[in-house]
């Protein structure tokens, strides 16, 4: 996609990646309409110039007034990010636990997406320029051990992102894979060193956008030890390293 001049929607942007992926874009010369729950953060975010629109991507009534709102406001759409999405950990030995906490992943991660992209689908395809961008991660293609069903929903994005490219010829679907960033996804996140910096993320991320307009996915330096693995021949390697080595994987 061309990196500026574009009317971008992001539900899921007032905090993390979305908000500073939201921010950057802005910079960029794009309009940007941010969505999310917190209404006091929509708010903030109104007073710095962004278009907001409250949504809850859990619930489908949310999402088809959240698109009409959008669409009466800002008839040049053309950019659509399924940004929103939720991290839990899950003890899949306690079947008691985890069932309500997948329910709850899955409904958001893969039901909110797929509800916004037909909410949206027919007007981006009246658009000469319209781009899809979904949102998986690199627990897409390696799995943490704590969250299967976070795991699971990611994968879906991806696959689902393969799926709907074949089929929307005149719409630009691309695949936005993070590695683990520090944002406030899961508890104690922000200060996990072994997560990338916010805005170094987002730095590369727009560099990457820029400079490969043409590409499936948007893959920074850092996921690509997860994203290769099975490209490389070392996944069983990853998926050990990865596990020994993230302070949520014993928990
Ligand atoms: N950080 C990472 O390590 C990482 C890695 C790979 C992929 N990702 C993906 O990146 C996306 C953003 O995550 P983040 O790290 O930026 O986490 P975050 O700071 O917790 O942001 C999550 C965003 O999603 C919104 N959201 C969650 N549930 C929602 C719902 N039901 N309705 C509407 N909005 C909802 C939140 O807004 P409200 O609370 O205001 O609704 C917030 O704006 C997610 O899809 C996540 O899976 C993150």
């Amino acid at each position: 996609m061309d990196i500026s001049g574009n009317t971008i929607f992001i539900p899921g942007a007032t905090s993390g990646i979305g908000l500073a992926l939201a921010r950057a874009l802005r910079e960029k010369g794009n309009t940007v309409v941010v969505g999310g729950r917190r209404t006091e953060l929509l708010g903030e975010l109104a007073a710095e110039g962004f278009g907001t629109v409250r949504v809850d991507t859990a619930d489908a009534a949310s999402i088809e007034q959240a698109a009409r709102d959008v669409l009466r406001r800002y008839p040049d759409l053309n950019v659509l990010m399924t940004m929103a999405g939720i991290m839990r950990a899950e003890d899949w030995t306690r079947p008691g636990d985890f069932l309500a906490t997948a329910e709850t992943v899955i409904t958001t991660n893969v039901l909110g997406p797929i509800r916004l992209i037909a909410a949206f689908i027919e007007h981006l395809r009246s658009r000469k320029d319209a781009t899809i961008i979904t949102v998986s991660s690199g627990l897409a293609f390696v799995p943490l051990k704590v969250t299967p069903s976070y795991n699971a929903s990611k994968a879906a994005i991806h696959m689902l992102s393969e799926s709907i490219r074949l089929q929307y010829p005149d719409v630009r679907v691309v695949e936005l894979v993070p590695p683990s960033v520090q944002t406030d996804l899961m508890p104690g996140q922000r200060d996990n060193e072994r997560a990338m910096p916010l805005d170094e993320f987002v730095a590369e991320t727009v560099a990457l956008l820029e400079s490969q307009p043409d590409a499936k996915e948007i893959l920074v330096e850092r996921v690509k030890f997860l994203r290769e693995a099975v490209q490389r021949g070392d996944y069983d390697h990853v998926v050990t390293v990865l596990n020994a080595t993230d302070p949520h994987a014993n928990k």
